[in-house]
């Protein structure tokens, strides 16, 4: 029995406790036990292992900016065990070849543990695409997206998708609304796709809703989560919650939804402390320094974020600003449960998915300790606090960013209910 030592958070509780781990299931929650081999981290907490249901891993087609294998190591390396990846590949993930090749190239490459998004065009193509963990549609343009056009094919994807037993994710911005011209810079960029643009896309899909389940992704203000139907989900992005478009970061802070207001931003901040939000997600979306270093009009939106969900969030945390409950769910819990997967809690018979962190510990946040392919972070110089060891299943893959056992990654699939 392999055996993780240290003060791990169980039940809502932080105890000193040795999680034994067999076949890659915690098998056993003591005081002591006997493990071969056994890491002990002394006082340093382990949590449930992280789940970002929203990451661009670009491969196929676009691997000069990101792959499976880079996104998955610096997902390791920011103790993320589980990623989602969306379907705005080349060619995107809308047939069942194009999902059958997304599956050979992720099963042999990934990491950490995998799930896929399929992105079909119309309610109709939802069946032959069943293998997908679940569905993404995008109702405005977006770096490389297939646009869904209206709210009633939307909501047609929707209702197939309940009958699949899974969710669908939603991209929610309503091209209608958007102001006139080219945004040169991030205020403009905020004001043309605003948050009025967001709010009403979430409320008009949520008249298509019915009772079939339905996501939200990167949600950027409150008057977005006024919008969100009742029993939908959503997900914030650290950089919604810490940037906003004062930022001096040009192109590079160019993202769909925008950086918002300053106020909008610590309004977003107060939701997710108020319990309002069920999830953290990176929406990691990288794009190279060169893409990036264009006429602000000219650039792609994106940016990458895999590796610091925990490393940003954990900060908050320790200032006691983020209660550590809220963290765990809003980083792990919450995504297990939408996915349906038996992970996101320290548990005897669930997946051995662990990250090691201390949070007393402070490294500058950097794009070489976050193993980022694009070799940038909006985050650059940050303090953080990264993880000393991350474990899937059982074994542990990402040792202070280093990884330690590759290709270990395997398709995530739901508990039978
Ligand atoms: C994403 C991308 O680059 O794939 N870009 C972005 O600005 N967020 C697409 C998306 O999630 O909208
Ligand atoms: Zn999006
Ligand atoms: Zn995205």
């Amino acid at each position: 029995m392999l055996v993780v030592e240290g003060r791990a958070y169980i039940d809502g509780r932080i105890e000193p406790r040795a999680i034994g781990i067999e076949d890659g299931t915690i098998v056993a929650i003591k005081k002591q036990l006997r493990g071969d081999p056994a890491y002990r981290y002394g006082d340093a907490l382990i949590l449930p292992g992280g789940i970002d249901v929203h990451v661009h891993f670009r491969e196929p087609g676009m691997t000069h900016k990101e792959d499976f294998a880079s996104g998955t190591e610096s997902a390791a390396a920011g103790g993320v065990t589980t990623v989602v990846d969306m379907p705005n590949t080349n060619p995107p993930v809308s047939t069942p070849d194009a999902l059958r090749q997304k599956l050979r190239i992720a099963s042999r490459s990934a990491h950490v543990d995998f799930g896929l998004y399929a992105s079909p065009t119309s309610g109709r193509d939802v069946e032959s695409l069943r293998e997908a963990t679940a569905f993404k549609v995008y109702l405005a343009e977006t770096t490389n997206a297939p646009v869904i056009p209206t709210f009633e094919l939307a909501g047609g994807i929707l209702a197939a998708v309940a009958g699949a037993g899974t969710y669908m994710s939603a991209h929610c911005e309503d091209p209608r609304l958007f102001g006139k011209g080219v945004a040169t810079s991030l205020e403009e960029h905020h004001r043309v796709r605003s948050p009025r643009a967001e709010a009403s896309a979430i409320a008009e899909l949520g008249k298509h809703r019915g009772s079939a389940p339905l996501h939200i992704a990167h949600v950027t203000t409150q008057e977005a989560l006024q919008a969100k139907p009742e029993g939908a989900t959503c997900e914030v992005t650290p950089h919604h919650l810490l940037l906003d478009a004062t930022a001096k970061l040009g192109p590079r802070g160019k993202v769909n939804p925008p950086l918002r207001s300053p106020q909008e931003r610590t309004d977003l901040f107060q939701a997710v402390l108020d319990g309002r939000v069920e999830m953290f997600a990176s929406d990691h979306a990288p794009h190279t320094v060169e893409e990036k270093s264009v006429r602000f009009e000219d650039a792609p939106a994106g940016m990458p974020g895999v590796a610091t969900i925990l490393p940003l969030m954990i900060r908050y945390v320790r200032r006691q600003v983020l209660p550590l409950e809220r963290f765990v769910s809003m980083f792990s819990g919450n995504p297990a449960k939408l996915l349906g997967v038996n992970k996101g809690a320290i548990e005897v018979g669930r997946d051995a998915d662990l990250v090691v962190v201390d949070p007393r510990k402070i490294q500058p946040v950097t794009a070489a300790r976050c193993r980022y392919k694009c070799e940038w972070t909006p985050f650059d110089g940050a303090e953080g606090t990264f993880p000393t060891a991350t474990f899937v299943r059982g074994e542990l893959v990402s040792q202070e960013g280093e990884l330690v056992a590759e290709r270990v990654g395997r398709m995530i699939t739901r508990k039978k209910p």
